[in-house]
């Protein structure tokens, strides 16, 4: 009995998804197909748009106006969990700037859980924390504002958040409401004590209560991926986790990168989809760990949040974090989610992952998952260029093209677990770079 109804329940969903993808793709196939059309013979070979699926690209996107390339700045999470009040808020905008980072793009300053009291206040109000925000959220927001930044804050589509303040869950209007008489441009909304109601109807409600305070304000969902939000996120927020929490450590940011990849067909702009903040400077793995996180993030078009403590950034961290090629690749306008389209070695470990990118370029990483010095090659069979083309090779981490002449493939010794970021642009004059 149960299990009919469960069944027919994800027939019924796959019908209403077909039936939106029908219904959708009328009007937004005028936005596609000057973006990708250009992704023709002859440079590129016939299986380039299988390669890389685009059939859902820009098919579902929240109308605020935002996320037009995926979002950057810092996550209070990773580094400080609960530990965090006005003062460390205030010092990491201070330090975005002085360090340069927030010049670059890394512009929302988002304060995870614990901002606020374990109880609401006697008419209901979700209270700052006396203790840690004595001054109030609206004070450090026109902190933030005045240094040309932009603030999150979070809530959770249930009765408590994950840290047991209180949710959001049908007080959504009265909390955006109060975010945006803040002055709050991004809510990250988490999935803790959620009542066991399905994601689907947990979520909407706060899309529509920040649309009707008039603020425009960045939407993250953090469902988890538990119901696979790729599939119908795209018309409720900016951005939405396909995973479970990321950790400091290979295994995990491994793990979270190939989960994700499963749905780069549905990214665009408008709406990305979301492996989890960056771990890069919090010393569980190594610059070449670290260097190939940053690189296959920026490839996947992820969300680029710092987890770290940028008021003491080491100079390798600050290297990798302001690598400016490679924030590029991310920020591309193009938007399309790059994604793993070849793997060969012991368990396919030496892996390339690639993705299109405006002016007919291609971005290419070669990463290397053994534990070994591997030698990886990029075919164009795999890549999805013709095999005659010619083309230049620019390293992104060396800042050097290092051929201009690469035809039929492209190789490089890399190091075990490091990655390396190359854009690829055809040689052939007629099809340059722009
Ligand atoms: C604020 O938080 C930071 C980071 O956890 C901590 O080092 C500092 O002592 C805290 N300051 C106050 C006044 O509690
Ligand atoms: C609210 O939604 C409408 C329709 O989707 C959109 O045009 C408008 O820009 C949104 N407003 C805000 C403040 O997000
Ligand atoms: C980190 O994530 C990995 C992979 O998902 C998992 O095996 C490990 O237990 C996690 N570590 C911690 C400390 O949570
Ligand atoms: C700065 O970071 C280093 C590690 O890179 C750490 O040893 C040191 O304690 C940190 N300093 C502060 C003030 O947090």
């Amino acid at each position: 009995m149960e299990k009919n109804q469960k069944q027919s329940n994800s027939v019924f969903i796959h019908l209403v998804v077909v039936l939106l993808l029908c219904s959708s793709s009328v009007s937004v196939s005028e936005r596609i197909v000057p973006l990708l059309q250009s992704y023709e013979k002859p440079i590129f070979r016939s299986n380039f748009q299988t390669i890389y699926d685009t059939s859902k690209y820009g098919v579902f996107h929240l109308s605020n106006g935002l996320a037009q390339t995926p979002q950057m700045g810092w996550n209070s999470w990773n580094f400080f969990a609960c530990n965090i009040n006005e003062t460390v808020i205030k010092e990491t905008a201070d330090a975005l700037i002085s360090t340069g980072l927030a010049d670059i793009g890394y512009v929302y300053v988002n304060i995870d859980d614990c901002w606020s009291k374990a109880t609401r206040d006697s008419k209901g109000q979700l209270v700052p924390d006396p203790k840690t925000f004595p001054s109030g959220i609206k004070a450090l927001a026109d902190y933030i504002h005045g240094k040309g930044l932009k603030i999150g804050i979070y809530s959770d589509a249930g009765a408590f958040t994950c840290q047991v303040r209180p949710g959001s869950l049908f007080h959504e209007n009265d909390d955006a409401d109060l975010f945006a008489s803040w002055g709050i441009d991004y809510l990250k909304y988490d999935n803790c004590f959620n009542l066991g109601i399905p994601p689907k109807k947990r979520y909407p409600p706060m899309r529509d209560a920040l649309n009707a305070t008039g603020r425009t304000i960045f939407y993250s969902l953090c469902e988890w991926g538990v119901d696979d939000p790729a599939l119908w996120a795209g018309t409720v927020g900016n951005s939405w986790r396909t995973t479970d929490d990321i950790n400091d450590s290979w295994a995990s940011m491994t793990t979270i990168a190939d989960l994700n990849d499963k749905w780069a067909a549905y990214a665009g702009p408008g709406g990305w989809n979301d492996p989890d903040m960056l771990e890069v400077g919090n010393g569980g793995m190594t610059y070449e760990e670290y260097r190939a996180h940053f690189s296959i993030w920026a490839l996947m078009k992820a969300p680029l949040l710092i987890g770290c403590d940028v008021r003491n950034l080491t100079a390798e961290t600050l290297e990798i974090l302001s690598n400016k090629e490679v924030i590029a690749v991310n920020q591309d306008p193009l938007g399309v989610q790059g994604r793993k389209v070849y793997a060969t070695g012991k368990d396919g470990c030496s892996e390339v992952w690639a993705g299109p990118l405006s002016g007919h370029r291609l971005a290419v990483a070669l990463w290397n998952r053994c534990s070994k010095v591997a030698t990886i090659t990029a075919p164009w069979t795999a890549v999805g260029l013709e095999s005659g083309i010619r083309v230049s090779v620019r390293d992104l981490w060396q800042h050097k093209v290092v051929t201009t002449d690469a035809v039929s493939s492209f190789s490089a010794s890399v190091n075990a677990h490091d990655s390396h970021l190359y854009i690829l642009a055809p040689a052939t004059p007629s099809y340059s770079v722009q």
